[in-house]
């Protein structure tokens, strides 16, 4: 088992800064998923981690012996891509094989071995059938399966399940988890999809522009962002963020034009931070609609422009200036759409607009 440490980690392409001085320990047998949008320099990080990349400068520790000069075959790790690199003419059970085979493993170890990682995976009842014959979800399952059958130290994944239409995905999802806990080995898994890092992620790191934002777990990157790009990006639908102008007698507008009312406690606090503008940050699911403002609470007053389904739960779409905002209808579709959105202190986040980070 193996815990990966990046120390300072830089990977550069002449001006792109693909990886740009990240620090980050994985513990021995965490399953951690690295989170970003598309080019914040995800697979160039597991592509260190594996050895497939040089390192531009900074140091990679496997339980605290430095790897930097060690190749993927001397690091022990498996990777598994989002296309699945199988032998398509070949049945699921010699594309399995093939590196025991490659590795000179006696016949009667390799049969044990594969029926070992084919029962952790439920693939037993494939194992005669062609790769060209079988459903994407299988073949991800036949490409798992001959990574993990060498009994890697670390596993990296690369977006596996994005080639999946998105019923399989889900499925998938809940599988996968299922499979890494019983295999109990050192996970990293790259994804631009925030439900898949928040289902799976023992923790999430973060990244935008080549450098980690911010790092936790799913629950507490979900309830308390300490930045508002990881507000943003998790959750669907993400946050709202509402910039907040305070004029020097104490009164707060939100883009403005619009009369915040803000409880007592969070007053105070806003007194303490001696701001002149803030982000007032709330999720859609917990800021409520209703017809009227609830004084010891926080509120302002919106007219909903409509209202929308998303998985089960009503929203409401409105504008602030031409910015458009989501809450939470709890009790069927209003009569009237003009009315009050209400947040809970314990719900309400507030952020410095100059560096993005939460006040405390
Ligand atoms: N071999 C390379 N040569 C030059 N630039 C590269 C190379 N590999 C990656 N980059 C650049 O480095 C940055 C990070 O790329 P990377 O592939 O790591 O992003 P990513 O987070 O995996 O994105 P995606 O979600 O699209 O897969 C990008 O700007 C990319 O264009
Ligand atoms: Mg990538």
């Amino acid at each position: 088992m193996a815990r990966i440490t990046l120390e300072n980690l830089k990977k550069y392409y002449g001006n792109v800064k693909a990886v740009d001085d990240i620090n980050f320990t994985v513990k021995d047998r965490e399953f951690v998923v690295f989170l970003g949008p598309s080019g914040c320099g995800k697979t160039t990080t597991l592509r260190c981690i594996a050895g497939l990349e040089g390192v531009t400068e900074g140091n990679i520790y496997f339980d605290g012996r430095r790897v930097n000069n060690l190749g993927p075959a001397e690091r022990n790790i498996a990777m598994v891509f989002q296309f699945y690199a199988l032998y398509p003419h070949l049945n699921a059970y010699r594309n399995i094989v093939f590196p025991l085979r490659a590795q000179g493993m006696p016949k009667t170890e390799i049969k044990k071995k594969v029926k070992w990682v084919s029962s952790i995976l439920k693939i037993e009842g494939l194992l005669n059938r062609k790769i060209s014959e079988l459903p994407d979800g299988d073949k991800q399952k036949v490409a798992l399966a001959r990574a993990i059958v060498r009994n890697p130290h670390v596993l990296l994944l690369d977006e596996p399940l994005s080639a999946l239409d998105e019923r399989f995905r889900e499925q998938m999802r809940l599988e996968f988890l299922k499979i890494q806990k019983a295999l109990n080995v050192t996970t990293v898994y790259v994804t631009h999809d925030q439900r898949e890092a928040m289902t799976l992620a023992d923790r999430i790191v973060v990244m935008r522009d080549g450098k980690i934002i911010e790092t936790g777990e799913p629950e507490s990157l979900y309830e308390m962002p300490q930045n508002l790009f990881t507000g943003y990006f998790i959750g669907s639908p993400g946050m709202n963020f509402f910039n907040c102008f305070i004029k020097p007698n104490g009164d707060v507008f939100c883009e403005d034009v619009l009369p915040v009312h803000f409880s007592v406690s969070i007053s105070k606090k806003l007194k303490t931070y001696k701001l002149s503008n803030l982000i007032f940050g709330i999720r859609p699911e917990y800021l409520f609609f209703s017809d009227k403002p609830d004084k010891t609470s926080n509120f302002f007053a919106v007219k909903l422009v409509n209202i929308e389904v998303i998985q089960q739960v009503l929203y409401g779409n409105f504008y602030i200036d031409d910015k458009l905002y989501k809450c939470c209808i709890e009790e069927g579709e209003p009569t009237d759409y003009e009315g009050y959105v209400v947040a809970s202190d314990e719900k309400v986040r507030l952020y410095d607009p100059e560096n993005g980070k939460i006040l405390i």
